[in-house]
């Protein structure tokens, strides 16, 4: 986890420093520090808390210099601290570390410079670096931090600057995330774009195993041996605006009313013109592979895990091709039976989650065919993969995923409709309904964003219980679980998902009078059967919210309230269910007054196990 920035130029560093920190605040939020060059000496400010309490402390004693590093935590190794916030020096100040990442021999490394007579300021795994270049230093210092990295286990990205080297600073990037802002007489870098977008559109995308040296009139790029390598420019076409909250109060309600826009671009050039096929040549997945598919793992955490759960279904569905959905966490660690008709394919909005990450190495390691759904092209999954089906979400800001599981469960059902046009397991018509009804969703997200003030209502009341219960079967099932999780993740309400019919298998015992149950009722082969569940939970005077079909009057019998959504395939249901929950969770956090971008022991990409 973490952001990290770094500039040198002609600009106050200051100011770049702050307002990329910004843009990288939903990576960590526990404490954010700077250090800048001023006047040959290196000042270093830190602050525990969010990046403001920094700024305030900035604007009151400002740092003037035009090269420095910061940093915006999220604690891994040591709690938030003034003494854990990033940046970290050595003994003898003359080399400051920011840091993304985990160095797993920390301890060890730690254990030698003590014996060697080093002490040190903080608990963290990080500042270990500044003092193995101190111990390493050659006089210069690309050569130093050469000779240091080979020692670093783990994974890392790092920022670097040394007080006898004015005027350079070097990045390094294992694993962690890192990029290179090009400018005019002046160079960036950072974890993530949106932190360049406001100064540069150039960057280079360091890749695992890289190092780049800047200097205010050029960037030069290595591997870790030294070697020189080429970097292809890469050009950031997206809008700046579009990473900004455009009139919304908070990145959540802005990302849950861009899913309409976000389905059409996930969408756009994928479907034929006159809805017939699906074509993702982009894939690079020969029809004779396609063919040679006889078991797809899909592998994802949280919120992708849960897309996961309906890709199962539609490829199942679609393409007959037995699905296992995993989480990577687990899937790493197990010995899973894989052959060489296996397709592990990993879901990841960011790309960069440490867990799916690993899985995906495990299996080219292993010589397996990896498929990579991801929101973020440069991202380490887009370019391990074999094959990549990449989702136009865009950035997605918010802590809580919300358009690109949207975007996910999009990617999910043309990819499976691909396959299952290539295998002849769907037939012509049925595809070409399929990709009509699809094509409509967009407009159909748009009906379901307009309920927006009824859903305010209901969760204002739902908010002041401590538990919720979501209940559905089948894809109704996955997509209860998607909203379970973001209403615990935001609203800090405790809330479970259940199947329906497993409920009086022991949850049962916690329908109390008067707690929240939302049921979903969409799948119409069961709902009489998650009617009758319906049933068990009001006989037991739960207040039960349910999310039907337009024109379904005979639900409102049973329950206590509806939300209607307008009418698709139930094999569809998902992508028009999820926004009225991504709304309940919405509005229930602000009832409770919480942090709805930024939910507490968060962060918006998990790049450690
Ligand atoms: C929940 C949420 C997380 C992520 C999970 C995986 O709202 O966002 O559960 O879905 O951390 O992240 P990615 O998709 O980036 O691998």
């Amino acid at each position: 986890m973490c952001g990290i920035v770094g500039y040198v130029g002609r600009r106050q560093a200051q100011d770049v420093l702050l307002s990329g920190l910004e843009k990288l605040e939903y990576r960590g939020y526990d404490s954010a520090g700077v250090a800048i060059f001023e006047d040959g000496e290196v000042r270093v400010e830190k602050s525990v808390g969010r990046l403001a309490v920094l700024g305030d402390a900035l604007i009151a004693h400002p740092v003037r210099g035009n090269q420095g590093i910061g940093h915006t935590r999220w604690a891994t190794h040591g709690r938030p601290s003034n003494e854990n916030a990033h940046p970290h020096a050595d003994c003898s100040r003359a080399f400051v570390v920011v840091h993304n990442g985990i160095i797993e021999n920390y301890q060890t490394l730690r254990d030698q410079l003590l014996e060697s007579g080093h002490s040190f300021a903080s608990e963290t795994d990080t500042e270990i670096v500044a003092h193995l270049l101190e111990e390493a230093w050659t006089g210069e210092l690309f050569s130093t931090v050469l000779a240091v990295l080979p020692n670093l286990r783990g994974a890392y990205a790092l920022a670097i600057m040394a007080k006898d080297e004015p005027g350079t600073l070097i990045a390094v990037r294992k694993q962690s995330p890192l990029v290179i802002g090009l400018g005019d007489g002046e160079q960036f870098l950072a974890s993530d774009i949106p932190a360049l977008l406001e100064y540069t559109r150039d960057v280079y995308i360091l890749g695992d195993g890289e190092l780049a040296v800047l200097q205010s009139d050029r960037v030069l790029c290595y591997d870790l041996a030294g070697n020189p390598i080429g970097k292809e420019i890469f050009k950031v076409t997206w809008d700046a605006v579009a990473a900004e909250k455009g009139g919304y109060e908070h990145f959540m309600l802005k990302e849950i009313h861009e899913q309409p826009k976000a389905v059409r671009d996930t969408l756009s050039g994928r479907i034929a013109e006159d809805g017939s096929a699906v074509t993702l040549g982009e894939l690079d997945l020969s029809e004779e592979v396609v063919r040679s598919i006889d078991r797809i793992h899909i592998v994802a955490c949280g919120t992708s895990y849960h897309a996961g759960l309906v890709g199962k279904v539609a490829i199942e569905t679609l393409a007959r091709i037995p699905v296992d959905v995993e989480i990577a966490s687990e899937y790493r660690y197990r010995n899973p039976i894989v052959t060489d008709r296996t397709l592990i394919l990993v879901i990841s909005q960011s790309g960069e989650t440490a867990d799916t990450l690993a899985a995906l190495r495990n299996a080219k390691m292993a010589g397996n065919r990896v498929m990579a759904i991801t929101n973020v092209v440069g991202s380490s999954a887009a370019r391990e993969a074999d094959h990549v089906l990449v989702t136009w979400a865009g950035p997605e800001i918010s802590v809580a995923s919300t358009k690109a599981y949207t975007t996910q469960l999009i990617a999910l059902y043309l990819f499976a409709a691909y396959l299952g046009q290539i295998k002849g397991t769907i037939a012509s018509d049925e595809r070409a309904k399929l990709m009509n009804a699809i094509l409509e969703l967009p407009l159909k997200i748009d009906e379901v964003l307009k309920t927006a003030p009824a859903i305010e209502t209901i969760a204002r009341d739902f908010s002041s219980w401590d538990d919720a219960f979501f209940l559905g079967r089948g894809l109704d099932f996955a997509v209860a679980l998607e909203g379970a999780l973001k209403y615990k993740e935001i609203s800090y309400i405790h809330a479970e998902a259940y199947p329906a019919g497993e409920l009086k298998h022991g949850t049962l015992a916690l329908i109390t009078e008067g707690v929240p149950v939302i049921a979903l009722v969409t799948q119409d082969e069961l709902y009489e059967k998650t009617v009758s569940n319906i049933k068990e939970v009001k006989a037991r005077d739960a207040h039960v919210l349910a999310l039907a079909w337009v024109g379904d009057e005979e639900i409102e019998k049973s329950v206590d309230r509806v939300l209607y959504v307008p009418h698709t395939l139930p094999f569809l249901a998902p992508v028009l269910l999820v926004a009225p929950l991504q709304l309940l969770a919405y509005y229930a956090s602000i009832a409770r007054g919480n942090d709805v971008d930024k939910p507490r022991n968060l962060a918006k990409s998990v790049t450690v196990e």
